[in-house]
């Protein structure tokens, strides 16, 4: 672990954390916050690695050493021990307040071959990890759990995870609950490292990766540094939003917390991106962002109405067939819904905050449920979407039962192409300047 203070930081955080929580909603007793012993390990160990797509057939390998003239050298193989290519990247680092991080290390590796088990190591040492690359087409799979955190539930919907067959990791927001304490970064890092070096994670930013402190910070420092994705691979200038493709389907990751307006750089992003999708080559379109549109829970509620009003239009006019948010710490799936109503041609979208966080889980609905809200449970749990081809998506709901992953929720998803929605007109507002 990389050596921190926090003992002076602690009363300043407290404030900052406290101005940033609202407590209208009782929540069961959350578990406690996983314990890490001191693991002091050789300085230019490899730590904290991670995987995530970075354009066609090509991988980022992410990871951490102390020691700063570590090589950022990535030796990879298809047999164990034989690493018959090799990736060479580039590192970064940042300060926060009086934590230094250590150095992150960054490399694309690639071209890759599909379906594919490669081992690998990094920065010219052990220990050999590896990992399997996604399938060139349908059937993939995805394993979707947010606002994960680092207590007891994050490691029994971890493990719930592992023992399911998937091919990438989708993360709606709010990973590390490090909330300033930035060594804390690195503790999620070793956590998630089992799963995260094994299959790509690919993450959007929510509200706990922020980390700003007005005059002094701007956010998303630890986040942006530590998990970088593929926004220069898709025309994006920013790490909060870009978008990528896994066998047939065209991936949106947006960002809640940055600008969303019609005048803003996402949202012409947003346009230009949806312009580029080929439902030929990717008949399916998912969207995933931290803050949901559609949440008959209290809590959160009506905080993603802003962007709703800025974006779903663009959403809907290309047909996105799938969404998933976080931020609330419960389940809740809709029909197919836009402009607020249920609508035959419009998005599913899933609340999947429930990853298993510090703050518990989000008791109180609505009542009455709005007549768009299909299934909601305020249970930890994670989620798994196959596409089994063009027409045809299982998307089912695992929740964490006395640490059993129970199905809970299941249904079949068709997707918009083949539900004969023509969005001609709807599809306007992508081409007006
Ligand atoms: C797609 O999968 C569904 C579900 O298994 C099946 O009923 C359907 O026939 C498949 N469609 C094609 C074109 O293979």
């Amino acid at each position: 672990m990389v050596p921190y203070k926090p003992k002076i930081l602690l009363p300043l955080i407290m404030v900052i954390t406290a101005l940033t929580v609202t407590a209208d909603y009782v929540r069961p007793p959350p578990r406690k916050t996983l314990h890490f012993p001191w693991d002091p390990k050789p300085s230019s160990q490899p730590q904290q690695v991670h995987i995530s797509l970075a354009g066609d057939k090509h991988i980022r390998v992410s990871w951490i050493t102390t020691d700063s003239s570590s090589p950022s050298l990535v030796e990879y193989g298809t047999s164990p021990g034989k690493y018959s290519f090799k990736g060479h990247g580039d590192t970064t680092s940042y300060n926060y307040l009086f934590y230094s991080s250590g150095t992150i290390h960054h490399t694309i590796i690639g071209p890759l071959e599909h379906n594919t088990i490669y081992y690998y190591r990094c920065g010219g040492q052990g220990p050999e990890l590896s990992f399997k690359t996604p399938p060139s087409e349908f059937p993939v799979t995805f394993a979707v759990a947010g606002d994960l955190g680092q207590t007891g539930w994050t490691k029994s919907t971890l493990d719930h995870i592992d023992l399911c067959e998937y091919d990438v990791h989708l993360l709606p927001g709010d990973l590390s609950y490090a909330d300033y304490i930035q060594s804390r970064w690195d503790t999620f890092g070793e956590l998630v490292q089992p799963l995260a070096s094994a299959k790509p994670w690919m993450v959007t930013q929510g509200n706990h990766e922020k980390e700003n402190i007005p005059f002094f910070k701007d956010g998303f420092e630890a986040y942006n540094s530590r998990w970088k994705m593929p926004y220069e691979e898709s025309g994006s200038t920013s790490n909060l939003y870009y978008s990528f493709e896994v066998a047939g389907s065209h991936i949106i990751m947006l960002g809640s917390y940055t600008d969303y307006d019609e005048n803003s750089d996402q949202y012409s992003w947003l346009k230009a991106d949806l312009l580029t999708v080929d439902r030929k080559r990717t008949p399916w379109l998912l969207a995933l962002f931290h803050v949901p549109w559609y949440n008959s829970n209290y809590a959160h509620q009506g905080e993603g109405d802003k962007m709703m009003e800025a974006m779903e239009p663009l959403l809907h006019a290309a047909g996105v067939d799938i969404v998933f948010a976080g931020h609330v710490h419960a389940y809740e799936r809709s029909t197919r819904v836009y402009n607020g109503k249920s609508h035959p041609c419009g998005a599913v979208h899933v609340t999947i905050g429930d990853g298993g966080n510090k703050e518990g889980l989000a008791h109180k609905y609505k009542d009455p449920s709005p007549e768009w809200s299909v299934f909601r449970e305020a249970s930890f749990g994670h989620g798994e979407l196959k596409i089994v081809n063009s027409t045809h998506a299982f998307w089912s709901w695992h929740r964490n039962d006395d640490d059993e992953p129970v199905r809970s929720d299941e249904i079949w998803i068709t997707s918009l192409l083949s539900s004969g929605c023509d969005k001609k007109e709807a599809r306007e507002i992508l081409l007006s300047p």
